[in-house]
Formats: structure tokens, C-alpha cells, sequence
């Protein structure tokens, strides 16, 4: 991390994860830049969009705007993402549209403008989130694992064409954590993740504020194309 302020782009920051997120960094002085379809945590350091990063047009508003503002990102966090937890034979077409239009390609559409952005000032940080029920094979999540899959080796490919530009791209798959994603998963089914974890409880926020404190760290810049999960899962 630099010693000095930053700048943080983060997606999904109206709740959850990324809401937590943005409470901590501004507590330590920096300035975040969040894109929501909701609104966020109001602070003067928060700069907020709200947008849909499904929606290229919405994307590029907010890339124009930042651009016209000579706005400098140091770290992007590809955050947002969305769920679903459907056996496979009776999933809709149109879910696994939905899923995959949130968790890879707004993330890619984010990725790719602010790689340009990152690339002009020869510095940058890229973390993307993942999930366990990647290296986890987690049944009734075949589309949303898939798409954390996708995301996993879009961020090590872009980490190879992105390091001549002193930009790092590294992936966060977190286990379970108490939000709105996972609400609607039985009881039964969480325990029987944690229980398949080596460190056996559900995610604190903490543990992923550590993750990315590691990855943004200004002793990193050889830290990228890596994946980290949480609890122990590999
Ligand atoms: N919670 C877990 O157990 C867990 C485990 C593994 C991985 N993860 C990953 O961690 C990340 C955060 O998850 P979470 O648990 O914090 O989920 P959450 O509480 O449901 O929050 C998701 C965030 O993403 C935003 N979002 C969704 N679709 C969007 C879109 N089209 N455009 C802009 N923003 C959008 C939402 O904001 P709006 O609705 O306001 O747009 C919201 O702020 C996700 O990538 C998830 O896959 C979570």
C-alpha cells in the first residue's frame, strides 16, 4: 500500500463486502470510487456511481467522467457479482445470462477501461473477486462457479499482458460470509462448505481487508496472476 493517499475504484459498494470495504478504506483517509445500481455510504471522500456495469453505455459515462476529471486510480476492485444456486438441468437460460453478464463481463468492461486508465500512469492494482465453490466443485452452483472460474483465469491472462505497465492483477475467493448473496442458502449446505475448509468458521471481514492490504501493498508489485481463498480452502 502506498504510504500516502489512494485511490480506490470498487464495484458492488451499496452492500455487503463492498460496502465494508469502502467504511474501512475511507476510515483510513483515502478516497473511494464506487459504482452501485444503489446508493452508498455517504462521505466526502466517496465519489459514487451509480450505474450498472452490465451496461457498457453506463460504464463509459462513468469512464468518461473520471477521465474528464483526470481522476487517477491506483487500485480497481472488481467486486460485484451476483448468485445463484440451481441444479443444473432445471436452470434458465436466461440466469445464467444474468449471472454471467454481472460477474465476467462487467467485470471485464471494468477491467478493460481502467487497465487504459492504469496503463497511462505506468501503476496499478487489480484484485478480483472470486469464490471458494471454484476449487470447492460446489453442487447447484455450476453457473456461478463457472463464472468465478472465468474471472480466475481471465485475471492470470490479463496479469502477463498488464506487468510491463506495473500493473498487478490478482484474485480474492472468499468462503462463506454473512450477506445478502448467500441468505437464501440452507443452513445444512453452509456447514457442510465450512466443514470441508481447514479453518472452520465462517469469513470475517478482516480476513479479506488483509487479502487486499496484501495485494495493494507497494512490496506486491511481484505479487500477481495469484489467487487467494480464505479459511483454508484449496
Ligand atoms: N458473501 C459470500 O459468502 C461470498 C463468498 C464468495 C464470494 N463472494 C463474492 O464477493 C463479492 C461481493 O458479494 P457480497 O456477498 O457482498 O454480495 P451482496 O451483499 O449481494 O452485494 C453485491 C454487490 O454487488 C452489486 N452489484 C450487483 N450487480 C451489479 C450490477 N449489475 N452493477 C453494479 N453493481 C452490482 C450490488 O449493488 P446494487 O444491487 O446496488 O447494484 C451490491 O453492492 C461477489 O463478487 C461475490 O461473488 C461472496
Amino acid at each position: 500500500m502506498k504510504a500516502t493517499n489512494f485511490t480506490i475504484l470498487i464495484t458492488g459498494a451499496s452492500k455487503g463486502i463492498g460496502a465494508e470495504i469502502v467504511f474501512h478504506y475511507l476510515s483510513l483517509g483515502h478516497t473511494i470510487i464506487s459504482i452501485s445500481r444503489n446508493s452508498s455510504v455517504v462521505h466526502e471522500n466517496h465519489i459514487q456511481y451509480v450505474a450498472d456495469i452490465t451496461k457498457e453505455a453506463e460504464v463509459m459515462n462513468v469512464i468518461s467522467d473520471l477521465k474528464a476529471k483526470r481522476t487517477k486510480i491506483d487500485v480497481l476492485i472488481n467486486n460485484a457479482g451476483i448468485a445463484s444456486m440451481n441444479f443444473m438441468i432445471s436452470t434458465p437460460l436466461s440466469t445464467v445470462m444474468e449471472v454471467f453478464n454481472t460477474n465476467v463481463f462487467g467485470l471485464f468492461l471494468l477491467t478493460r477501461e481502467v487497465s487504459k486508465m492504469m496503463i497511462s500512469k505506468n501503476y496499478g492494482r487489480i484484485i478480483n473477486f472470486s469464490s471458494v465453490s471454484v476449487p470447492m466443485h460446489l453442487e447447484w452452483q455450476s453457473v456461478y462457479a463457472s463464472s468465478k472460474a472465468a474471472v480466475e483465469e481471465f485475471t492470470r491472462i490479463i496479469a502477463k499482458e498488464l506487468a510491463p505497465f506495473n500493473i498487478t492483477a490478482n484474485i480474492l475467493g472468499p468462503n462463506p460470509y454473512e450477506t445478502d448473496l448467500i441468505k437464501k442458502i440452507p443452513d445444512v449446505n453452509l456447514s457442510s462448505v465450512i466443514q470441508q475448509q481447514a479453518i472452520k468458521r465462517k469469513g470475517e471481514i478482516n480476513d479479506i481487508i488483509h487479502c487486499i492490504d496484501f495485494f495493494i501493498n507497494e512490496r506486491s508489485q511481484c505479487i500477481t496472476g495469484q489467487t487467494i481463498y480464505i479459511n483454508g480452502v484449496f
